[in-house]
């Protein structure tokens, strides 16, 4: 860690007591602008684990600005590594731009590496915060707007599988979101899992305040003939009526699906109900079956975004922490101006290779560099779905000998496209 970025005279970072909540939650509300009701508190557990979340506090002893993070394992090509997940930033309108963030970052980067961490991931609210801090954008997501009954090409399988439909319930469904969730994202590279009963219970909750005017949330879960789920979407719909009809709009939050025929069986349910008219799809990874299925894909509305950043905390550990897709012998000069230890000539070898995926030893080297980059180009590369190749030739890495970037390029990449399905 380099030395720590100076705070304004009398502020200090502390840790947040869970006897702190209101406090901690006051500066969250100012900062984004949002209000809650006793109502709504009560229905939506709060996920912050209380041991990783943090504060500046003013010199009167108030909070200024937070943070806090979650222990995730992240899954990256061929394997997952321990990830602090940095959440809940937030400063004071009346605080801002007075360096309180940069030391948030800090402390998190300090703490998370004490801990063991090797990389943090984040959703960011703004695109341009986060690059300054090493966090490169490593995957993306699509949204899609469907009109009713948009056709699929056909999926063996599929016609033997059943839809239920029904209310969500937390004792029901919590659990079966869950392991369909997980089964759904195996071996795809940022599907983080809801490791806690908190955060499986989040991902379903649905207070009236957040209804907007439509339905309650309503899931629709597909069965094979011996019962057993494969597939789930977790949905609203909202009534609207004009002249001609109805033309209401299903807004799905969360679809997965073990296999495509599942994945066939559950949109071929969602893009056809009764007085509907649209269907606004969930945040889902850029190579998602649906994508492929669509006999007209050029009707959609596909809206591409940013998914989850990543940065490298522990540049050994991390590289090492993954798999790659081919054989790679590359010399990476990386610069890290908040952790210098991750600075300098790195020896990136692959050794054994099964069924795709290489394994890696990093080591420091005073070999010629073949490449040079940030950190952050680093973190966009990690988990797969961001080309090297492309990052050099968008100027923002340095190929000092030719082809290594094609090389590194195809090692880094993934046949899987990397996304996070919720946002945390
Ligand atoms: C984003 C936020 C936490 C920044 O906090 P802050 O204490 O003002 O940030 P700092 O003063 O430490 O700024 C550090 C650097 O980031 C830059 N920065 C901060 N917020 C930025 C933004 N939204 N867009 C672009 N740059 C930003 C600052 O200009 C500064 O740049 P510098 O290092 O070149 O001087 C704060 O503005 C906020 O709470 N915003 C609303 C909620 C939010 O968006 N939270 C982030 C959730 S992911």
């Amino acid at each position: 860690m380099g030395r720590m970025s100076p705070l304004p005279d009398g502020y200090r970072v502390v840790e947040v007591p869970e006897a702190r909540k209101q406090e901690f939650l006051e500066v969250d509300r100012l900062a984004f602008a949002f209000d809650s009701t006793p109502e709504t508190d009560a229905l939506v557990p709060l996920t912050l684990p209380w041991d990783r979340t943090m504060a500046v506090e003013r010199p009167d002893g108030t909070f200024a600005s937070v943070h806090a993070s979650f222990p995730f394992r992240l899954p990256v090509p061929g394997a997952t590594v321990d990830c602090s997940g940095l959440t809940w930033v937030g400063a004071r309108p009346d605080q801002r731009r007075r360096g309180l963030l940069r030391s948030m970052i800090e402390t998190h980067f300090a703490r998370s590496l004490g801990r063991g961490e090797p990389v943090s991931a984040l959703y960011a609210a703004e695109h341009g915060i986060y690059g300054r801090f090493g966090y490169g954008s490593a995957s993306d997501n699509v949204r899609v707007s469907l009109g009713r009954g948009a056709a699929l090409r056909p999926v063996p399988g599929s016609d033997e599988l059943s839809v239920r439909f029904a209310t969500v319930d937390r004792d029901v469904h919590t659990t079966l979101v869950d392991g369909l969730h997980r089964a759904a994202g195996q071996d795809r590279p940022g599907w983080i899992t809801r490791d806690t009963e908190v955060l499986r219970i989040r991902a379903i909750v649905d207070p009236p305040a957040w209804r907007n005017g439509g339905e309650p949330l309503r899931i629709a879960t597909v069965h094979t003939a011996d019962g057993e789920p494969r597939a789930y979407a977790l949905l609203r719909r909202k009534e609207k009526w004009e002249a001609a009809g109805p033309r209401y709009t299903v807004d799905v939050r969360e679809a997965a699906a073990v296999d495509a025929a599942a994945a066939h069986r559950l949109w071929s349910f969602v893009l056809d109900l009764d007085l509907t008219a649209s269907v606004e799809g969930p945040m889902l990874p850029v190579d998602d079956a649906l994508l492929h299925l669509l006999v007209d894909a050029r009707a959609v509305v596909p809206k591409v975004t940013d998914n989850v950043w990543v940065r490298i905390l522990d540049l050994p550990a991390a590289l090492t922490g993954r798999r790659y897709a081919a054989p790679v012998d590359v010399v990476l000069d990386v610069t890290d101006t908040l952790l210098p230890a991750n600075s300098g000539r790195w020896l990136l070898r692959t050794g054994d290779g099964a069924d795709g995926a290489w394994s890696a030893t990093v080591e420091r080297t005073e070999d010629d560099v073949d490449l040079a980059l940030d950190v952050r180009e680093l973190g966009a590369a990690y988990l797969g779905g961001r080309s090297v190749e492309a990052l050099r030739r968008a100027g923002l890495v340095t190929e000092h000998r030719p082809g290594a970037a094609l090389a590194a390029g195809a090692a880094f990449g993934w046949p899987v496209a990397p996304v996070c399905s919720w946002v945390f």
